[in-house]
């Protein structure tokens, strides 16, 4: 699988959807409404999903794991139709 972030940090996709290890999930910020609803649309959503774009390195998390989910769901359009 490849992780592409589709909508570039946004939080219009669920392409960067990553499992945190528990661990390192209790250190991270609270995701915000904006977030979870985004994550409620995710392939395979688990306790400790989050959008990765959303996680912010810092040093108290450095060394952070993660797991690719087995798949994902992009539903982004990119580009609209022409109508001619
Ligand atoms: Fe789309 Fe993270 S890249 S929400």
């Amino acid at each position: 699988m490849v992780e592409i972030g589709a909508c570039e940090g946004s939080i219009a996709c669920s392409t960067c959807h990553v499992i945190v290890q528990p661990e390192f999930y209790e250190k991270l910020p609270e995701p915000t409404e904006e977030e979870e609803d985004m994550l409620d649309l995710a392939f395979g959503l688990t306790e400790t999903s989050r959008l990765g774009c959303q996680v912010i390195m810092k040093k108290d998390i450095d060394g952070l794991v993660v797991k690719l989910p087995s798949a994902t769901r992009n539903i982004q359009r990119l580009g609209t139709p022409k109508t001619e």
